[in-house]
């Protein structure tokens, strides 16, 4: 059913009669944008932003609730409030995210499947004899918040038989429901509610709330104040000058406006999400801390993994990339949760998978983004977009904007084959391999296609190439120019060969013979085209040396035959030439660390993850972050904010290090011929700077757990491997040990 409200956000009601004691009911329920649905006066589920996000052009998911606690026996009212969202609301990228990129019309679906007492079965839908009235919700959006009328609010609309004053015929819907199936999506929940905030007044006279800790959700208060007051919220990621601030949201107003009735009520936005630390609140005459919660959201995925060690810096550090991840996986994976982006850009989620996949249990939430990145690539024919869903408005010739990447690019559509492996490795589900396989393949195959255009020699020349993003090399030292200095073609080509190695993984694993060899021989012909082009036989590179070239070359094994040193040497160089420190982007970072520590310089991966000055990661810690940031200069060592135009500081991509810290530091690593961690090898690489580190992993083969400690120079440690499982224990000193299920003191 539609209201045909146009801009008018509706509430739609309709009534259920039951002529018996109902013992068994279910609704389905979907609704554009954005729905709540509500049974004789109570709000049904506990999930937020459904239906969730996805191309609704390609399909739409209805969610399933249990309702047979709120029905009864006679007339029943069932309701439903509509919001904008994505599919209508302002969303999008690039300087104007645009209204109506899927639709315009608010609509609304419902069936009610009721067993009674008496063992009839009864079905009822949403149709013409529902009605609507306007919402007490004036405005919403994703990115700009929501305004309530609580004046307006209708009591009873969604409880009470008789109806009240205001509602009027809905038409039928002319939005098509027809690619309509269940949910893929996780539930977004209610996950955490903070602690009372700190009240912080500026030096401007603002009303500020610090909830101490960068979350994704919204504020909900108290409030009892006379009606018509107007309370103003606003929501920000940092202060500046000690003072509300909040330019690098860019066009995203953040904010939420709420006019009481006079009643007092518990209050909380229905439609709309923030990213924030700080909120400054307007219009209540005295703020008590105590009437405001930071409620956190997310999708509701288990937290599996954790790491403590002797240093609290590191810890911290852990902390902030878990929760750049809480705070980014609501439904798809988001770069960012504050400002007119939250888009789920390919790159970062590809990044981010393989510490995603120990940190939470992430099978169904990244099989519910593959799904997304499958429907785009065969629309795009091949090409995995910049960001899935890729919202696809019309331009003036007619065109549809291909978010702004025909060919693809490496790191950003890897996504379809880091990911899926990232999802075996860690959980050893054949069947998700299987279903995700045709997308790996045929990224693979699109690439291909580029590289037969060019002479078909195993090169990737083409693509709007981003590179190695936000690395820190640039000969001319500009540190907000986000394209980093090592070579497009390089970097495109290597990330050509791992697509293509994964691929041939996933088809081993699959018993997928002929394109296991296939890709075999299409990593051989790569690796071939890469030596050759790039690389001297002595082993030293044709290209510009940068950390991040030589990284990809460690970690991929694209390196002469014997000239492995030679490679790693030159990394060590480029370190020592900044200072210790590193310089690398989105491309390097991931496997930074894991490069040196594999290769043999662990204790240059440890001067690196130990830095405290800029660039590095404890230099964001020391600067007080709770989350992870886009930038390694997101803030100036005076706490200046560096730049607006694209500077989150909650961005999870480095966070990736945490990935080492499971597998080099702690040493927990999975094997491929027994994924899910059936089998295991353990390798802890200790550095004495470090006295002691423990990690838990409840892996879905059962919970392991590393702890090494320093005691008077000495190493010893503790492994428990779980029920049924087996590991291969390789420690510092060279001792090997083959583990059967039990827990080993060394
Ligand atoms: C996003 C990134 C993304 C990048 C690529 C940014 O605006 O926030 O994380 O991967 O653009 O262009």
């Amino acid at each position: 059913i539609s209201p045909a409200c146009g801009s008018v956000h509706p509430l739609v009601r309709g009534m259920v009669s039951l002529p018996g004691r109902p013992v068994a009911a279910r609704a389905y329920a979907c609704g554009l944008g954005l729905y709540e649905l509500y049974l004789n006066g109570e709000r049904v589920g506990d999930e937020y932003l459904t239906p969730y996000y996805n191309d609704y052009h390609f399909w739409m998911q209805y969610q399933t609730y249990d309702v047979t606690r709120l029905l009864h026996e006679g007339d029943n009212v069932l309701g439903a409030m509509l919001g904008n969202g994505w599919y209508k609301g302002r969303f999008g990228f690039e300087a104007n995210p645009r209204h109506g990129l899927f639709g315009d019309n608010f609509s609304f679906l419902c069936e009610l499947r009721v067993t009674l007492e008496d063992g009839r079965e009864l079905c009822f839908g949403t149709d013409r004899s529902w009605r609507w009235a306007p919402s007490p919700v004036l405005e919403s959006s994703i990115y700009d918040g929501e305004v309530y009328d609580a004046r307006l609010a209708i009591p009873g609309w969604c409880s009470d038989v008789c109806e009240p004053a205001g509602f009027r015929p809905v038409e039928r819907a002319e939005e098509s429901y027809t690619h309509l199936t269940e949910r893929l999506s996780v539930p977004v929940r209610i996950t955490e509610k903070l602690p009372v905030p700190k009240l912080i007044r500026t030096p401007k006279g603002e009303n500020v709330l610090d909830f101490g800790q960068e979350i994704t959700g919204w504020v909900e208060f108290h409030c009892s104040a006379p009606a018509g007051t107007r309370v103003y919220l606003q929501y920000d990621e940092i202060l500046q000058d000690d003072c509300f601030y909040r330019d690098n949201l860019r066009s995203a107003k953040a904010e939420y406006t709420y006019f009481s009735d006079g009643s007092t009520a518990r209050v909380r936005p229905h439609f709309t999400f923030y990213g924030f630390r700080y909120v400054k609140v307007e219009g209540v005459s005295q703020v008590r801390p105590e009437d405001f919660a930071g409620v956190h959201i997310r999708s509701d995925i288990d937290p599996t993994g954790s790491i403590e060690t002797a240093d609290s810096r590191v810890n911290q550090l852990f902390h902030n990339a878990m929760w750049g991840q809480f705070d980014n996986f609501l439904d798809i994976p988001t770069d960012c949760p504050q400002r007119d982006e939250r888009l789920g850009w390919t790159g970062d989620a590809a990044i981010i998978s393989a510490t995603a996949c120990k940190n939470l249990y992430m099978p169904a939430f990244f099989h519910h983004f593959l799904h997304n990145v499958g429907e785009e690539q065969q629309y795009y024919k091949g090409v995995v977009p910049f960001f899935v869903p890729a919202p696809k408005a019309p331009d003036e010739a007619g065109a549809f904007w291909l978010s702004g990447n025909p060919d693809g690019c490496a790191i950003w559509s890897d996504v379809a084959t880091m990911m899926p492996w990232a999802v075996y490795e860690n959980y050893g589900d054949l069947s998700l391999l299987r279903e995700e396989y045709p997308v790996m393949k045929a990224w693979v195959e699109r690439i291909r296609q580029d590289d037969q255009a060019d002479g078909g020699r195993g090169l990737w020349l083409r693509g709007r190439q981003l590179g190695d993003w936000l690395a820190l090399d640039r000969e001319d030292g500009d540190t907000q120019n986000p394209f980093g200095a090592t070579s497009l073609p390089y970097t495109a080509t290597a990330f050509y060969y791992y697509s293509a190695s994964l691929t041939a993984k996933a088809a081993k694993a699959l018993g997928y013979g002929e394109d296991q060899q296939e890709y075999q021989g299409l990593c051989e012909t790569i690796k071939a085209a890469f030596l050759e082009e790039y690389f001297q036989a002595d082993g030293t590179l044709k290209i510009p040396v940068t950390q991040t070239a030589c990284v990809l070359s460690l970690f991929f094994g694209l390196y002469p035959e014997g000239k492995r040193d030679v490679v790693l040497e030159a990394l060590k160089e480029r370190i020592r030439a900044r200072g210790n420190h590193l310089d690398t982007g989105f491309c390097g970072t991931p496997f930074l660390c894991r490069a040196l520590s594999d290769n043999g310089a662990n204790d240059v991966a440890y001067t690196l993850f130990f830095n405290e000055d800029f660039p590095s990661w404890l230099y964001e810690v020391n600067m007080g972050a709770t989350t992870v940031w886009e930038r390694w200069n997101s803030i100036l060592p005076d706490g200046s904010i560096s730049g607006t135009g694209m500077n989150s500081l909650n961005h999870y991509a480095y966070g990736s290090i945490v990935d080492w810290m499971y597998r080099n530091l702690c040493g927990l690593n999975p094997v491929e011929e027994a994924p899910g961690f059936k089998k295991a090898v353990i390798r802890p690489m200790p550095d004495a700077r470090l006295s002691w580190a423990k990690m838990k992993l409840d892996s879905a083969a059962g919970t392991y757990r590393i702890e090494w400690k320093y005691v008077d120079g000495q190493l010893h440690g503790s492994v428990t491997v779980p029920f049924d499982c087996q590991a291969q224990l390789l420690l510092p000193d060279g001792t090997q040990r083959q583990l059967t299920a039990g827990t080993y003191v060394f």
